[in-house]
């Protein structure tokens, strides 16, 4: 890896831009750019050893499978076989857009990409810039989220510059995303489909196209790095509490060092700590969250408190997330979710 050299901010509205970017692609190097979830460390996904260079940017094992984004749907043929039927409704429904689907390898596919197995994850993104760069580039472009391993995905190309500036070539910059979590991973590699990572696009919404799902969500074992319990988290501890119980914890930690609080609400008394609003709407929320966490862990708080989301199937995502920040952060989850 060059871990030395300067990192370009490319402009994504400018045709000269996304073309710098393709040459970077095409001569082996990483190009993280803006997807409409989280941004994407990008890399020619038919060049193994630019692919290795994601693994060795981000410090994340060779063993976790990225996602390959394509252009369009009809590219789909040349990364993968076997292709159900059920794929094809998917992506005729949701493409571009925040799916991802897991497919049987197509054979002469190199395994890089894919850690190795013999499935792929493949995403048509929405995102003006991911359209234009993928379009002008004509391959796959295998991309993580770029940061580094275990820790928030970036939502615009700040975030990306503060982990990896200095480790890649160049980030187009896309401005914020507009959903903000990561793609809805769906497996249709085996069995019935199954959600392995929920976001945007809601197990419902893949339902009404394709019929009952698999939803036993611990029936199998882990295979993706997403659902490792400890994934998205801040280096402060987060812990995740009721609505009805913000002030009196935060006065009883504020006790013990500073203390951010996030919530949907104001305080609704003088219970100290510093609070941060988040959106009252789903997709607001998970817009922003990603960007809040950030702040708050930049500001050196002995602990954040997240105010624990409703349910609904609009905030399965978020609450996916947040437990995993908890987790990851070494926090503790005293709310129900
Ligand atoms: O929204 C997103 O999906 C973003 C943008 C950049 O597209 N990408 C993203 O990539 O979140 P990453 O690498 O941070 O998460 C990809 C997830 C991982 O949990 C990985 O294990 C899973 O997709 N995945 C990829 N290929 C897989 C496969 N063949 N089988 C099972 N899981 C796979
Ligand atoms: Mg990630």
């Amino acid at each position: 890896m060059r871990s030395d050299c300067t990192t370009q901010r490319l402009n994504g509205s400018m045709p000269r831009d996304i073309a710098r970017a393709v040459e970077i692609l095409r001569a082996g190097g990483l190009v993280a750019f803006p997807t409409e979830t989280v941004y994407g460390l990008g890399a020619d996904a038919a060049n193994g050893q630019a692919v290795a260079r994601i693994f060795a940017a981000k410090g994340r094992p060779v063993d976790h499978p990225l996602i390959v984004h394509i252009a369009s749907a009809s590219a789909l043929r040349a990364w993968a076989r076997d292709i159900p039927e059920a794929a094809m409704q998917l992506a005729a429904r949701f493409w571009p857009g925040p799916l991802t689907l897991i497919l049987k390898r197509a054979p002469g596919v190199a395994g890089a990409a894919s850690g190795g197995l013999d499935t792929i994850g493949l995403r048509v993104p929405g995102h003006p810039v991911a359209q234009a760069l993928l379009q002008a580039f004509g391959g796959g472009i295998a991309a993580p989220s770029a940061n580094r391993f275990g820790r928030i995905s970036p939502t615009c190309a700040d975030h990306v510059l503060s982990e990896l500036g200095g480790c890649i070539e160049a980030v187009l910059d896309g401005g914020k995303c507009a959903v903000g979590l990561e793609s809805t991973i769906l497996d249709l590699s085996r069995g019935r489909p199954q959600v392995l990572r929920p976001g945007a696009v809601t197990a419902g919404m893949l339902a009404e196209v394709i019929g009952p799902l698999d939803d036993g969500l611990s029936s199998r074992p882990p295979r993706a790095p997403g659902s490792l319990a400890a994934h998205y988290a801040p280096a402060t501890p987060l812990h995740l509490v009721e609505s009805p119980f913000l002030e009196s914890e935060t006065a009883r930690l504020a006790a013990t060092g500073a203390v951010i609080v996030l919530a949907r609400r104001k305080p609704m008394s003088d219970a100290g700590g510093q609070w941060m609003l988040l959106p009252e709407e789903a997709a607001a929320y998970g817009r922003d969250l990603y960007a809040r966490l950030r702040e708050a862990d930049a500001q050196g708080a002995a602990h954040i408190l997240v105010e624990s989301p409703p349910a609904g199937p609009d905030w399965v995502a978020v609450h996916d997330r947040l437990r995993r920040a908890v987790a990851g952060s070494g926090g503790i989850n005293r709310s129900g979710s």
